[in-house]
């Protein structure tokens, strides 16, 4: 067989950081994702496309589940929607018995029509129009309160419905790791969430059900979560006692890493990334020591990126090859940072269709916008790509089918491979319609001439 040509290149030899363990893991190939030849994918829904598998995000949902309840008796998990809130995720974990997490009233009306009963939601963020206020109250919602003006608000909510409303805090905390996230919720070690119950227990339409935190998130550290339980056990303890009443819920939020390549970490992330049992651990652990049995309240997590995240793939086409005046290749692809929020602190994992032959070295992926910040991948190790290879991108499920904005081009199709071996889109490509439909032109500036 004639062996095929490549053209030589001279790269100039910089020493670099010193890098004791090795360049690179974007090594491998990938021809199928679960069974499905990546071109057919793209054949049939276009390219770029998102491909999110209904098998992971159950098996993840099932390890980090089974795990916590088999540690702590009263465990209840709720999905955190804005880690991807599109209908066919968030109901695939509805169906795993995940009540929903929502932070705006968007995201509230969204898991109620899905069918999410208001008494199996759980309603969070530093900005809760008035409004949905009362409908969360009217509707059992479990309130979670971020500021002294929010218990106005929701005092003022609960008067309009003439009722007492169960509503709980949001607390920050010390926990050891830096930077601290001070600006949701009332902070424990200046007192002000002692003095955030005391005004919700001194009014007559408040009244204190749960205690919530959400210490970070890709949390490296166990040990943080461990300081977060004894920080919220002794509060718990301190409002018990001195307002006679009991706390029915803890809810230490989310925060556990994915297996995605945080962007400044030497090692990769099956070393770097605990397993989330550590996690668990840090957290049951410590409440059964600091409480007694008989005081056990219901425990939340609203874990999000380590369910999700290693659920989700993006498959994009090579559109141009270029060799940047100082030597760099760079490829160009069809999906661009307008999709890929998450490329500003991950080192995606990156796949190629198909098994390629020649000298590797480090290429900038490009997106498609005309737009200097549009860089996908920094540095990439990788062969020679002829235009149209198709490049696997992971982990993709976390953040992006959320925080994605209509910029510059259309949104893609988003495709489910389902746990009875077919594929079905569950979020169709954009189209103009979908982006003019909302806007309109004044009479007077309807007409032009060149
Ligand atoms: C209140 C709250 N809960 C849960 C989550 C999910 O976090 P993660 O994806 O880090 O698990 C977030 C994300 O920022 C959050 O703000």
């Amino acid at each position: 067989m004639k062996k095929e040509y490549i053209k030589p290149y001279i790269r100039k030899q910089t020493a670099g950081v010193m890098n004791k363990f090795g360049v690179s893991y974007n090594k491998g190939h990938r021809e199928e994702i679960e069974g499905f030849h990546i071109g057919d994918f793209t054949e049939k829904f276009g390219s770029p496309v998102f491909v999110l598998s209904e098998k992971v995000i159950r098996e993840r949902y099932r390890k980090i589940y089974s795990y916590f309840s088999s540690k702590y008796p009263k465990a209840k998990m709720s999905w955190s929607y804005k880690t991807n809130y599109l209908d066919a995720v968030c109901s695939v974990l509805h169906q795993e018995g995940e009540t929903a997490e929502v932070v705006s009233d968007f995201e509230y009306q969204k898991a109620r029509r899905l069918g999410v009963p208001g008494k199996k939601i759980i309603y969070n963020g530093p900005y809760k129009p008035l409004e949905s206020l009362i409908v969360a109250f009217k509707e059992g919602a479990m309130v979670n309160l971020d500021n002294f003006d929010e218990i106005i608000k929701a005092e003022e909510a609960a008067k309009k419905l003439d009722i007492k409303a169960s509503v709980g805090i949001r607390v920050n905390m010390d926990t050891g790791v830096y930077p601290q996230w001070s600006r949701f919720g009332f902070n424990i070690e200046n007192n002000n969430a002692f003095n955030a119950v005391k005004r919700i227990q001194h009014s007559e339409y408040l009244h204190l059900e749960g205690i919530h935190c959400h210490i970070g998130t890709f949390m490296m550290e166990p040990s943080a979560y461990k300081e977060a339980v004894k920080k919220i056990v002794q509060l718990m303890r301190r409002i018990e006692k001195e307002f006679e009443i009991s706390i029915s819920y803890l809810d230490f939020g989310g925060g556990f890493p994915s297996k995605n390549i945080l962007k400044g970490t030497y090692l990769p992330p099956e070393v770097a990334i605990q397993p989330v049992e550590n996690f668990i651990d840090a957290i049951t652990d410590t409440l059964l020591e600091e409480l007694e049995p008989k005081e056990y309240p219901e425990v939340y997590l609203e874990t999000g990126r380590a369910i999700v995240d290693e659920a989700g793939w993006l498959i994009t086409t090579v559109d141009a090859v270029k060799r940047l005046p100082d030597g760099t290749k760079s490829y160009i692809i069809d999906a661009g940072v307008n999709l890929l929020y998450t490329s500003a602190w991950y080192n995606y994992h990156v796949e190629i269709d198909r098994e390629i032959h020649g000298a590797y070295e480090n290429s900038i992926i490009y997106g498609p916008l005309c737009m200097n910040i549009d860089v996908v991948v920094e540095s990439a190790f990788l062969p020679p790509l002829p235009k149209g290879t198709r490049l696997i991108l992971s982990p993709m499920g976390a953040y992006n089918m959320t925080q994605w904005m209509q910029f510059i081009r259309y949104r893609p199709a988003v495709v489910m491979i389902l746990e009875d071996g077919t594929v079905e889109q569950i979020r169709r490509p954009e189209t103009l319609q979908d982006i003019v439909g909302p806007e309109s032109v004044p009479e007077k500036l309807k007409r032009f001439q060149f």
